[in-house]
């Protein structure tokens, strides 16, 4: 295998992350339904089973911050993998809600963990030219894993349907074994992370490492600027709170939260249910989560060819552009009425391929990469942290916006957020293509 090859293959092992933390937030979408029968949940409890998975993300990304300084990058996606087949295992064997409970806190403690480590680990190894696309990977990967969930989800529901088993909810769960596994073996083979080998002085593995990924000359280059960026970092405490690292914080956590405001997904989850009150439901409603991810899945990959070539920038002011274009829309035709139409369905579809190719990966790709290597996962931590705060204020404010101010004030609210985004991603954001780590650390913190 040659050099890019195996670059290649190390970063897109380490995207399975992404496809788990897909799997596990969508699955429960069409498992929800059977599990509140056979247990005869209450509100409360259900409240507690579809939010489990939330509080255990939180915890997976605190974890992270202070593990993968200590036992390494590679452990700490080793465990995130660990926590995934432990979660499939746990819910589909689950006697009771409380068990399933601990079971989805556990899979979202993995998905809190692969949030963070994936796409910092595929920043760490990609060279500086490819960077952006390796990071969308993770961001392809999340996708592939959201449609594979609603495909087995109806592939079980029509199993069920069939007069299978009244508790078809448990393969649903368990299928997340196989892919787990996959990731946890394919791991084995990764290296550690060059960049955090050197934090801790092992600058001959970290050479070795260098050696499998990159040509000698380049080897030897980078090594020689990771270990220069080092020695500035160890000279000169940088603290997060620091005047020159406080831009790219603020980058970073505009960009995760607005990520979610956009109101992505509160049009995944809660499409199908838009399309009822809309009056276009019923059993189309599958089908539309099933166009919904294939778009979200196709679109992804306009970012990983033009991330690179054309920057992180132009593809967040066209995405958001075309967001914003089709959610003031979406809010016109609910407040008009005219929601029976095709229209609707085209400006929803448009709405998740402008999200595809714009905020979702890029998103990931700037966080991961504006950050010196001596404080990358405690401020990319924060900067996730930030993100799943978001997806959860939405999932708790968006039911109560479409009962209280309707779905056009709705829609007009998320597309406000978006022009905000807009104007921090052309004024504040910086370009981010092309440079590597260690001169990006220039960028952004020197030469204070
Ligand atoms: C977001 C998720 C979202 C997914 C949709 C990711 O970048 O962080 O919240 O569900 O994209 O593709």
């Amino acid at each position: 295998m040659n050099f890019a090859a195996r670059t290649n293959y190390i970063c897109m092992t380490v995207a399975l992350g992404g496809l788990l933390f897909g799997f596990d937030t969508a699955v429960i979408s069409g498992a929800i339904g059977l599990i509140k029968a056979q247990f005869s949940l209450g509100t409360v409890q259900e409240g507690w089973l579809v939010s489990s998975g939330l509080a255990g993300c939180i915890i997976g990304v605190l974890v992270t911050g202070v593990l993968s300084d200590r036992i390494g990058r590679k452990r700490t996606v080793l465990l995130a993998a660990g926590m995934f087949l432990l979660s499939a295992i746990g819910c589909a064997f689950a006697a009771d809600v409380d068990w399933l409970i601990a079971a989805r806190i556990v899979g979202g403690v993995g998905v809190g963990m692969a949030s963070v480590i994936s796409p910092m680990l595929i920043a760490e190894f990609a060279p500086a030219d490819s960077r952006g696309r390796m990071i969308a990977y993770y961001q392809l990967a999340i996708t592939v894993g959201i449609l594979l969930a609603y495909l087995s989800n109806a592939l079980f529901l029509s199993l069920g349907a069939g007069g299978f088993s009244n508790e078809i909810w448990r393969p649903m769960f368990l299928v997340m074994a196989a892919p787990s596994l996959l990731f946890l073996l394919l791991l084995f083979k990764v290296p550690e992370s060059p960049r955090w080998l050197i934090s801790i002085r092992e600058h001959v593995k970290a050479r070795a490492v260098l050696g499998t990924i990159r040509p000698e000359r380049v080897a030897d280059k980078e090594l020689a600027d990771m270990e220069e960026a080092a020695r500035k970092a160890s000279a000169k405490k940088i603290s997060l709170l620091e005047g020159p690292l406080r831009l790219p914080l603020l980058i970073g956590i505009v960009l995760a939260v607005f990520q979610q405001f956009s109101g992505i997904n509160a049009i995944i989850y809660y499409g199908p249910s838009i399309f009822e009150a809309a009056g276009i439901g019923g059993s189309n409603a599958l089908i539309f989560q099933v166009i919904v991810g294939a778009i979200n899945v196709l679109f992804t990959i306009v970012a990983l060819l033009w991330s690179d070539k054309y920057g992180r920038k132009f593809l967040l002011i066209t995405g958001l552009s075309g967001i914003i274009f089709s959610l003031v829309f979406c809010g016109v035709l609910f407040y008009t009425g005219k929601t029976h139409g095709l229209l609707l369905l085209v400006l929803m579809l448009m709405f998740i391929a402008c999200f595809a190719f714009s905020l979702g990966p890029v998103t990931w790709i700037i966080i991961n990469e504006i950050f010196p290597t001596a404080i990358r996962v405690k401020a990319v931590s924060i900067c996730t942290l930030a993100l799943w705060i978001a997806v959860w204020m939405v999932g708790q404010f968006f039911p109560w916006m479409l009962e209280k101010a309707g779905a056009a004030v709705t829609f007009w609210i998320f597309a406000g957020c978006s022009i905000v985004n807009f104007f921090f991603s052309w004024r504040v954001v910086k370009e981010t293509k092309g440079k590597t780590l260690e001169e990006m650390e220039t960028v952004f913190i020197a030469p204070h």
